[in-house]
């Protein structure tokens, strides 16, 4: 394994470790350097709580368990939230993960609900769950995130564990219509495709948080291709599969010289990066090679998880794990700060690379986990 590999893992245990001896609310993003803490974990708790379980699957410390623990209750209230499309992203890391290592049903019973509560925000007319309802006083119920993508293997998950199978009817469609609409011809996707809420009727590609609706906001790309690799792996379906690599040739590219892609890869030269879009991206290409067996896409991952660490990791005694990350550089929010999403990808990578790692050296034959 190489020596920076086993650094960059211990480094960002070092640093989860401090953030969860200090204790508090659930870490969202940076300004100017310090952690925004949300008390209900808004979209982003479950990273949190995902990066705690991770460190203690390393560590095995108890500061990481109870402050897992913690966090995860916390949580779980939060399963009965019908009008949130991140569930997945609120469930899978926390929960789901929770339950694996403690096996207490009430985390696997608040993910299968949290499963249900995500189902119920499908819109059949249109064959997508919505990115938003209401924001400010604008309708957005017709309006479809890539990033959806990556909240879908809850639901599979969950029609494995106890779920209605229909969850995996919503699954496909959900998927199929990101398929149909946000990927385009040169393999990168839109942020936003918009469909009339009514008839499901398609409108027109957008963006939110990237440059312009057709310009490739550099995040989306790596929720796109990490969702589109998990689904594949996790249905089987060649469509995916076919998606998620076209999505990496688009990546492959456009990615600077430095490894570590700008804010939107649109952006002028010299703009700010997005770390958390590099450690997504390099997350996503771990599962794609798993599921291909094709080394260039090893070989892009390991290339920009190391620029991250070479580049983007932050001072060694200080959370957060990678700076550089930009949240929403249009509404000015966290530009060139720290996100909790980017480090939670940033330390799955890692892990993932290091179980290939483990695998080609004859060490251990397990799979790497799912989200
Ligand atoms: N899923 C929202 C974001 O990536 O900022």
């Amino acid at each position: 394994m190489g020596d920076w590999l086993k650094d960059a893992i211990s480094a960002t245990v070092d640093k989860v470790s401090a953030q969860a001896r200090r204790g508090g609310d659930f870490p969202h993003i940076t300004e100017h350097g310090k952690w925004v803490f949300t008390s209900d974990g808004v979209w982003t708790g479950g990273f949190w709580v995902g990066l705690l379980w991770l460190g203690y699957e390393l560590r095995k410390t108890d500061e990481l368990r109870e402050a897992a623990t913690r966090l995860t209750e916390r949580l779980l209230p939060r399963a009965a939230d019908k009008v949130n499309h991140d569930l997945g992203f609120m469930f899978y890391p926390s929960a789901v993960k929770g339950w694996r290592i403690t096996g207490n049903k009430r985390y696997l019973h608040a993910a299968v609900e949290a499963a249900h509560s995500l189902a119920s925000q499908f819109n059949p007319a249109g064959g997508f769950i919505p990115g938003w309802g209401f924001f400010g006083s604008e309708d957005w119920s017709g309006s479809v995130l890539i990033d959806t993508l990556m909240n879908l293997p809850l639901l599979v998950w969950a029609t494995n564990n106890g779920a209605d199978a229909q969850l995996l009817d919503v699954v496909h469609r959900h998927a199929r219509t990101a398929l149909a609409n946000h990927q385009r011809p040169d393999g990168s996707v839109y942020h936003v495709f918009r469909f009339d809420p009514a008839n499901g009727n398609p409108i027109s590609g957008d963006t939110y948080q990237g440059l312009a609706a057709a310009s490739a906001w550099s995040r989306g790309q790596g929720w796109a291709l990490a969702g589109f690799s998990m689904l594949a792996d996790m249905t089987g379906s060649p469509d995916y599969l076919a998606a998620a690599q076209r999505v990496a040739g688009y990546v492959r590219n456009h990615l600077p010289e430095d490894g570590v892609p700008p804010w939107d890869y649109a952006a002028e030269r010299g703009a700010v990066k997005d770390s958390s879009a590099g450690a997504i991206t390099a997350y996503g290409l771990i599962r794609l090679w798993e599921l291909t067996g094709d080394a260039e896409h090893l070989v892009l991952a390991t290339r920009m998880l190391e620029a991250l660490y070479r580049t983007c990791m932050g001072d060694s005694d200080i959370a957060p794990v990678l700076v550089h990350a930009t949240a929403d550089l249009p509404h000015g929010l966290g530009i060139d700060e720290s996100t909790i999403y980017g480090d939670y990808y940033f330390l799955k990578a890692l892990v993932a690379l290091q179980e290939v790692e483990s695998r080609q050296y004859g060490t251990t034959l397990s799979r790497v986990e799912q989200a």
